[in-house]
């Protein structure tokens, strides 16, 4: 397996960290790689969720060994009815019945979402054979925003063909964010940045530079940018590394020269390492003309906002970039 340099790093970082990582989808042989090398390599203690029979044949045809793995299958779980309690209290309110409760806990997305609320893992990586929404929300109805006010979002990590490390939101989630949701966004993924150990320099992108361009579209991500820098002001931020302006053009935002010419008064134009896009179509388009065009490796999307990570991989990804996705998990532990 070729782990890239970039996630070797993260690796590195996670190896220190000992947590649990839940990945539902035994049944996926590139899932079962994924554990097998996250295990060896010490990078999470893994829970597998599916057949134990047959996970435990696919790793012996390989020879690949399970120290370091927990097979659960959640039909067969001690824990289940405990998972199944505490399901139905969070979503009783929300119409959830006993029994609609005890048939939910037994899908994997939400068994593993339940084990992570109830302290039993850390974090989830799923999504290999999920779609996006499957995945995701077991995580927004159980274990829900960090703070309840804002939205979860999802960031890339980007690595240029140059080397340099660019991040991207949201390109996943919130398909039309508010003026006030795109603040979330632009405020959760300062903290992401700095869970990476990168000193977050964000722009606010838009088709307009300090008002060279005129629009609703423009209008909201003005008015994001101050929402952002409000919240940024508070003292949970305000002795934190985070620069922040806006509304950028993406060229304003990047490159030194144009940023001189656009908006010669900003802090981040010209050195912005973190795109926060206006919305989803702008950043899910963005995101991968630069992995198709321009040669970038993109890592994630991950979630951000949330009370624990959990993440949604590519139904095309590999075993890497599985590997990848639970170093990331484990690093977003940490608060
Ligand atoms: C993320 C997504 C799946 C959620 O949609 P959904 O499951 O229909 O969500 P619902 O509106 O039914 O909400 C379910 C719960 O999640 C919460 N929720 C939904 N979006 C949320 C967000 N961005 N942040 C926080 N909570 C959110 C809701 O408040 C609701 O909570 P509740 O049931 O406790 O009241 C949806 O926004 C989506 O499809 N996004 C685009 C995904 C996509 O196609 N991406 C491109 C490919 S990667």
């Amino acid at each position: 397996m070729k782990i890239s340099p970039y996630i070797q790093e993260l690796i590195a970082k996670a190896q220190k960290l000992g947590k649990t990582i839940v990945l539902p989808e035994g049944e996926d042989e590139r899932v079962l790689e994924a554990a097998h090398i996250a295990a060896e390599q010490h990078i999470a203690k893994i829970i597998i969720l599916g057949d134990e029979n047959s996970i435990r044949s696919s790793f012996a045809s390989h020879n690949w060994g399970m120290d370091g793995i927990v097979l659960i299958n959640p039909a067969k779980s001690p824990k289940l009815s405990a998972y199944t309690d505490l399901l139905y209290n969070l979503r009783k309110a929300k119409g959830m019945t006993e029994e609609e409760a005890a048939k939910t806990a037994l899908n994997a997305n939400y068994f593993g979402t339940l084990m992570i609320k109830s302290g039993d893992a850390d974090g989830m990586v799923s999504g290999a054979n999920h779609s996006t929404a499957d995945t995701v929300r077991p995580a927004l109805q159980i274990i829900k925003s960090k703070h309840p006010e804002r939205v979860v979002s999802s960031m890339f990590i980007m690595r240029s063909m140059a080397g340099q490390t660019y991040y991207l939101a949201d390109c996943a989630i919130n398909i039309a964010p508010s003026a006030k949701e795109l603040a979330d966004i632009a405020v959760s993924s300062a903290e992401s940045v700095i869970q990476f150990g990168d000193k977050p320099r964000i722009a606010m992108l838009s088709y307009s530079t300090y008002g060279s361009g005129k629009g609703e579209a423009v209008d909201k991500v003005c008015e994001a940018t101050r929402l952002a820098k409000e919240i940024l002001k508070t003292p949970e931020y305000a002795n934190l590394p985070i620069a922040l302006d806006g509304e950028l053009q993406a060229d304003a935002a990047l490159d030194s020269v144009v940023a001189r010419k656009k908006a010669p008064a900003s802090k981040v134009a010209g050195s912005a390492n973190t795109l926060v896009f206006p919305n989803i179509e702008a950043g899910n388009i963005g995101y991968k003309l630069l992995q198709r065009l321009g040669g970038a490796e993109m890592y994630g999307p991950m979630l951000q906002g949330l009370n624990a990570p959990i993440n949604d991989l590519s139904r095309g990804c590999s075993a890497e970039d599985i590997v990848g996705l639970i170093a990331i998990t484990v690093l977003q532990t940490q608060n």
